[in-house]
């Protein structure tokens, strides 16, 4: 099987369906649920948030990994903890003290993530990498879901594969945003380690024959 992870984007789900979708992802081979936490600030657009995520995790049965597309992220940190996160990712563009917020998300017993936007450079992340356990790659302007894949997102992967191995770091690589059975496999061949699909997978129609195709098409 793929060392590849995928992590369905439940922002895509039906959220009048949302058990119903939950228990989907929990039955397909998908690795984790990728939930996109956004405050209408930091993003042009609202999501959902901490009542929505109680009520994922209570039938959730696989890692959960919250994206936070909002500001002053270390506000939420024990939160996030407390509603059972597994991933806690949070924006370079959001953190004046990055270091001290990853440094807060692992005292809170999660693994810590950064995000960089499309705009933003992965040399920026070479003095704090091992302090990092994920670094998501935004492969579209954050903010919803659908959108298509930025195709600069490619030497973004490579540059950053090659800063984690120079660097001896253990960083996984996560793709946002435009995934598809398109450039999945180019993602991963370029040194992608998890692949986001929000609209891919839940507008199709099998969702969890789409994931298979995914996890078939990284292995
Ligand atoms: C975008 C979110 C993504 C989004 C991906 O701001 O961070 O996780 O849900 O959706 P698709 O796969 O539809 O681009
Ligand atoms: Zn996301």
């Amino acid at each position: 099987m793929s060392k590849t992870l995928i992590a369905p984007s439940i922002l895509a789900a039906d959220f009048a369906n949302l058990q119903r979708d939950v228990e989907l992802i929990n039955n397909s081979d998908a690795d984790w649920f990728h939930i996109d936490i956004m405050d209408g600030v930091f993003v042009p657009n609202i999501s959902f948030g901490m009542p929505v995520l109680r009520d994922i995790v209570k039938h959730a049965k696989k890692p959960i990994d919250v994206h936070l597309m909002i500001v002053e992220p270390d506000r939420y940190v024990q939160r996030f903890a407390d509603l059972g996160s597994t991933n806690l990712t949070v924006h370079y563009e959001a953190c004046t003290h990055l270091h001290r917020t990853l440094q807060a998300i692992k005292a809170a017993g999660m693994k810590a993530g950064v995000a960089l936007n499309p705009h933003t450079n992965i040399g920026l992340l070479e003095d704090v990498i091992h302090d990092i356990d994920l670094v998501c790659l935004m492969s579209v302007n954050p903010g919803f879901g659908g959108q298509s894949f930025i195709e600069n997102t490619f030497d973004k992967v490579m540059a950053l594969r090659q800063l984690i191995d120079a660097m001896g770091a253990n960083t996984l690589i996560e793709i946002d945003g435009g995934v598809t059975n398109k450039n999945a496999a180019a993602l991963v061949e370029a040194g992608a380690d998890v692949l986001v699909a929000g609209s891919y997978v839940f507008k199709s129609d099998d969702p969890v024959a789409t994931i298979r195709g995914l996890k078939e098409l990284t292995a």
